[in-house]
């Protein structure tokens, strides 16, 4: 492997991220109008919008969600910015980070010193049916679409090879439900605002209301194993296996890090940004790891001169759960067959040793595909800023990662940040 230094360094000096959730109310524009306009209040010295110089932009298909296409200079227009350059990035559900990716090199080449990098989708507008066939555009049309396959089901099929390699039960994966829920409970922005021990007293509660049966769940676990509760969407997964349908936009302001100062004197630095690809998940020789993922976290950790060892906390990519479990190995915290039991034990909870989606992950935060690669640099901005409010991490972030998956591991995108005191 090459491995490159950054030509210039790179520094987020600034983030927005509107709520996430299903709007009836809301286009893609309003969703990253709100985005923008946040941002706008976190840049600590202020920013003059003249000064953006470009928007890099991750958006899945708002052709089929919404109808429109040509997504970049519409998003630029509506934050005021109608005559700088705007591209649109597209891959799957990486196009949020791989937009990142095209920022840090517009910045770190000298290309441009101040770039807005973003991610939007609204796909709540769209009956669950039509998002699920629009979501399986990211798979191969060919030959995994055909067979049947939808999102839900070719992540079942991982976890399924995944229990047949390693053992792991379906009960270990709600391990990690219980935990992006809590983690999510405390992020305002998420769209799911609740731990499952509420949501499954709310549902009680209701019951008792209504007048209706109610449920004997003795625990969470209970409540996750009724078929009623959490029904089975593709065995092993549950519904709460799950990331939703979500509406929801993210923003960040890049500058070259010689100039961040005149930003921030907080700024976070982006050291090392890792890119791979891959076959569709039938042409993979092993389904328990995605080659992408480690091939684009050796990349990043090359160029930045850090190991997986010296990583305070990350931001995975958990569309469904057992996608944080083998995104947790693929990062090098655990090994091989491993991540599981690392949930199990607490080891990736807000007070364990390697805190993972500390937001509430896609799982809880929500997923609006376009977005979550951007809104995880939220979150990492937010940690080592030391504002997080209720879900900051004891200690300091010197170090974070953020991991974003495309498809099933067909593109993988990984950036590693770092805060200098
Ligand atoms: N986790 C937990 N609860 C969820 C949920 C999720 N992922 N999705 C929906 N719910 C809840 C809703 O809040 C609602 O609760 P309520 O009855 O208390 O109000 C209930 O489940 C029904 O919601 P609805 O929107 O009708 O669900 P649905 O059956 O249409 O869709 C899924 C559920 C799991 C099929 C859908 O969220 C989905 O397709 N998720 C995967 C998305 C995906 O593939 N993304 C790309 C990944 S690569």
């Amino acid at each position: 492997m090459t491995v490159r230094k950054l030509g210039r360094g790179v520094a987020v000096v600034g983030v927005g991220i509107s709520k996430f959730g299903a709007f009836t109310d809301k286009t893609s524009r309003d969703l990253f109008v709100e985005a923008y306009l946040e941002l706008r209040t976190t840049v600590d010295k202020g920013m003059e919008p003249a000064a953006i110089e470009a928007l890099y932009l991750g958006n899945f298909s708002s052709d089929l969600f919404e109808g429109q296409g040509h997504t970049a200079p519409i998003m630029a227009d509506a934050v005021g910015l109608p005559q700088i350059p705007a591209m649109r990035v597209e891959d799957a559900c990486a196009s949020g980070g791989i937009a990142l990716r095209q920022g840090v090199m517009a910045v770190a080449s000298g290309m441009h010193d101040v770039v807005l990098v973003g991610g939007v989708e609204r796909m709540t507008r769209l009956p669950t049916a039509q998002v699920t066939d629009t979501l399986g555009a990211a798979a191969d049309v060919l030959y995994e679409i055909p067979a049947g396959f939808t999102f839900p089901g070719l992540y079942a099929a991982i976890a399924t090879a995944y229990m047949h390699k390693y053992g792991m039960a379906p009960e270990h994966l709600m391990n990690v439900a219980l935990k992006n829920h809590e983690n999510g409970a405390l992020n305002p922005k998420a769209q799911f605002g609740v731990t499952i021990p509420d949501w499954m007293q709310g549902r009680i509660t209701a019951a008792q209301r209504k007048g209706k049966p109610v449920p004997t769940w003795a625990d969470p676990m209970e409540f996750l194993h009724d078929d009623a509760a959490n029904p089975m969407v593709a065995w092993p997964l549950r519904l709460f296996d799950c990331s939703p349908v979500t509406d929801g936009a993210a923003c960040l302001l890049l500058v070259d890090a010689e100039r961040a100062h005149e930003y921030t004197d907080n700024p976070v630095y982006i050291i090392g940004s890792g890119h791979a690809s891959d076959a569709p998940l039938h042409g993979r020789a092993d389904m328990t790891t995605l080659g992408a993922a480690r091939s684009a976290a050796a990349a990043a950790y090359a160029q930045s001169g850090v190991s997986a060892a010296d990583i305070r906390m990350a931001e995975v990519h958990d569309c469904f759960t057992i996608a944080e479990v083998i995104a947790t190995e693929d990062l090098g915290f655990f090994a091989p067959g491993t991540g599981f039991k690392a949930a199990e034990d607490g080891v990736t909870a807000r007070d364990g040793a390697r805190p993972i989606n500390t937001s509430g992950g896609l799982k809880a935060k929500g997923h609006p595909v376009g977005a979550s690669g951007v809104a995880q640099v939220v979150e990492v901005f937010k940690q080592m800023r030391r504002e997080a409010g209720p879900r900051q991490l004891q200690g300091d972030v010197p170090l974070a990662v953020t991991h974003n998956v495309g498809a099933t591991g067909s593109t993988c995108v990984v950036h590693v940040y770092e805060r200098r005191d």
